[in-house]
């Protein structure tokens, strides 16, 4: 069986904070910004977090998909930004949902992690222990972020998007992941020093550290790479998939893509200039726009496919 959206849900903050409300905070500018990476404004969390995110699109979601809490069997949250150790963010959501009987973990695959949630979800769906789920990306990016490095604090955005899934005869096509250890030192952002009655010294707040050219590199190489992997391995033509749903980082690496696939970029929806990347939310966020605005009609094929820390990339293809 093949795991089908029937529905999908967002939510972003409401504080909207521009390039030019950053260039009051660190040495930048907006035509900088915008030409490097295709980003205007963003939305940073100020009462939200990760969880009230994840639930608000969680239940926009459910909502979309006319599914009732109680039937609902799996909750997976990606998330690289949870609010707690634990519980998991997937397990409040669970009980703020009143989805008793579903069983909710995290998974962490960083701005990848929603298509390694989805093809997580499809195996236990084409396995029969579970016939739907709900699947959401939600991150709180601006709280890893050091607001003092403008190399990294223009490029992300807080937000959470969702879909729910059923087990049906046609939805899910195919996936190809990868992941890569050796060049994991690009992109990192540590939790908590070890710090205990052995250790000596203070513990130090840690953000978010990213080598952006070599990340920029990967991710022009890797996507294409990946995608024609996934088209091959389907017997698909690249022309018969009516969108490409890239992790949205930078215009310029979707663009990037769009012309070593030869596929017009009119096929690549973007919203980065509004949101900025949300990691492993800008997927699912971008959906549930499309989604809304009536873009999707049974039978498309879409193609989905991410990268991030690390490293790790992904691509599906769904039919919708
Ligand atoms: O989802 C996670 C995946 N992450 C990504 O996809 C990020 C991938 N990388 C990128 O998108 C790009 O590498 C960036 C947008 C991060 C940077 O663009 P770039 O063209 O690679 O710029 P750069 O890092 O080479 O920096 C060029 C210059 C530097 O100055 P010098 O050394 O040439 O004098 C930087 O110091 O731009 C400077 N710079 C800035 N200037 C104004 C860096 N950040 C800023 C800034 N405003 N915010």
């Amino acid at each position: 069986m093949r795991a089908r959206i029937i529905g999908t849900g967002s939510a972003v903050p409401e504080s909207v904070v521009t390039n030019d409300d950053l260039a009051k905070v660190v040495d930048t500018n907006d035509e900088w910004i915008s030409s490097r990476s295709g980003i205007r404004e963003r939305r940073i969390a100020r009462e939200d977090n990760t969880t009230s995110l994840a639930i608000k699109a969680a239940k926009q979601a459910m909502e979309d998909a006319h599914m009732d809490s109680e039937a609902l069997q799996m909750i997976v949250v990606a998330t690289c930004t949870p609010d707690m150790f634990f519980p998991n963010t997937a397990c409040q959501v669970q009980q703020a949902l009143g989805a008793h009987n579903a069983v909710a973990f995290d998974l962490s695959a960083a701005c990848s992690g929603f298509l390694f949630a989805l093809s997580t979800v499809q195996a236990y769906i084409n396995s029969g222990l579970y016939t739907n789920a709900l699947i959401i990306g939600a991150e709180t990016m601006s709280k890893v972020i050091d607001w003092k490095d403008r190399s990294t604090c223009v490029l992300f955005g807080d937000g959470a998007g969702a879909v729910v899934v059923k087990a049906e005869e046609t939805g899910f096509i195919d996936m190809v992941l990868g992941s890569d250890g050796d060049g994991g030192h690009v992109l990192t952002c540590r939790t908590r020093e070890m710090h205990n009655l052995l250790c000596e010294g203070e513990q130090e707040m840690d953000y978010l550290h990213m080598d952006g050219q070599p990340v920029f590199k990967f991710a022009v190489k890797k996507v294409p790479e990946c995608v024609e992997q996934l088209l091959e391995k389907t017997g698909t033509d690249r022309e018969a998939v009516d969108y490409y749903i890239l992790h949205q980082a930078n215009s310029r690496i979707i663009q990037s893509v769009a012309k070593r696939l030869h596929v017009p970029e009119e096929k690549f929806p973007m919203n980065l200039s509004t949101h900025g990347n949300t990691s492993a939310a800008s997927i699912p966020i971008l959906l549930d726009e499309m989604n809304r605005k009536g873009m999707f009609a049974r039978g498309q094929k879409i193609l989905m496919s991410g990268f991030g820390a690390g490293l790790t990339w992904g691509a599906a293809l769904i039919e919708w």
